[in-house]
């Protein structure tokens, strides 16, 4: 296992659990949660989901809720799953990462998504993290990826530990996958990650994106 994904599972997962525990919560205020708007704008009604990198999955209840459909979730952090677990009973919480997805090879899901969890996989693990993701969306499903949009790749030293070398990096991972022609984009919404807000005039560095994008083995090539 490459080292950055080794220190997420062993503990680096449960202490990003722990500071942030309070925001995991579906809130009806200010905030715009991307994800469950994008959902509910483009209309998916998913049967099947999968959240990779879920944490307690707070996020994957809300769906399971308005939706009624089977929800599964994937989390480095054993305490944030044992927390989901005995919080949100209807879920099927499974400690993971996303280079090595706990799915069967027949396990496929019509909406996927994957929230600010790229950035921190271990460089050795990208490519395979993104072929365990894209192993796990049915053909013709739908992808949800949030992260960070730079105008340029950008790595950081992650700043909450200094005994270990990590880093978080800054990437359009959804190129990424647009660029196989297995994936095509429906709909992005560009933000400020820092502000939580909408705005046209955010720094490369500071800029968030949420997109849904849809998978297709045939429909995105030229005839
Ligand atoms: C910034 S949090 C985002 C949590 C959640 N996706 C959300 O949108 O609220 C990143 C999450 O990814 C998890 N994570 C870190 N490395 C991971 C990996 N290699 N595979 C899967 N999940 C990972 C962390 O434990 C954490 O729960």
């Amino acid at each position: 296992m490459a080292k950055q994904d080794d220190v997420f599972l062993a503990d680096e997962g449960d202490a990003w659990f722990k500071r942030n525990r309070s925001y995991l919560v579906e809130t009806t205020s200010t905030k715009t949660d991307y994800p469950l708007a994008l959902i509910a704008q483009y209309n998916l009604h998913p049967k099947k989901v999968l959240e990779v990198g879920c944490s307690n999955g707070w996020r994957l209840d809300a769906i399971r809720r308005r939706y009624d459909c089977t929800c599964v979730g994937i989390e480095p952090s054993e305490a944030a799953a044992l927390a989901g677990r005995e919080r949100f009973p209807g879920l099927d919480l499974r400690i993971g990462l996303a280079s090595r997805l706990p799915c069967p090879p027949d396990e496929s899901f019509d909406l996927v998504i994957v929230n600010f969890v790229l950035h921190w996989v271990d460089r050795k693990t990208l490519l395979v993290s993104l072929a365990e993701i894209d192993r796990t969306v049915a053909d013709g499903g739908y992808l949800i990826l949030g992260d960070f949009l730079p105008d340029w790749p950008k790595r950081n030293r992650y700043h909450h530990r200094d005994d270990v070398e990590l880093y978080t990096y800054k990437l359009d991972y959804a190129a990424i996958l647009q660029s196989t022609a297995l994936y095509t984009n429906v709909a992005r919404i560009t933000f400020d990650h820092d502000q939580h807000a909408l705005s046209g005039d955010v720094g490369s560095y500071e800029r968030g994106v949420c997109q849904l994008l849809r998978k297709s083995t045939s429909e995105f090539y030229q005839l």
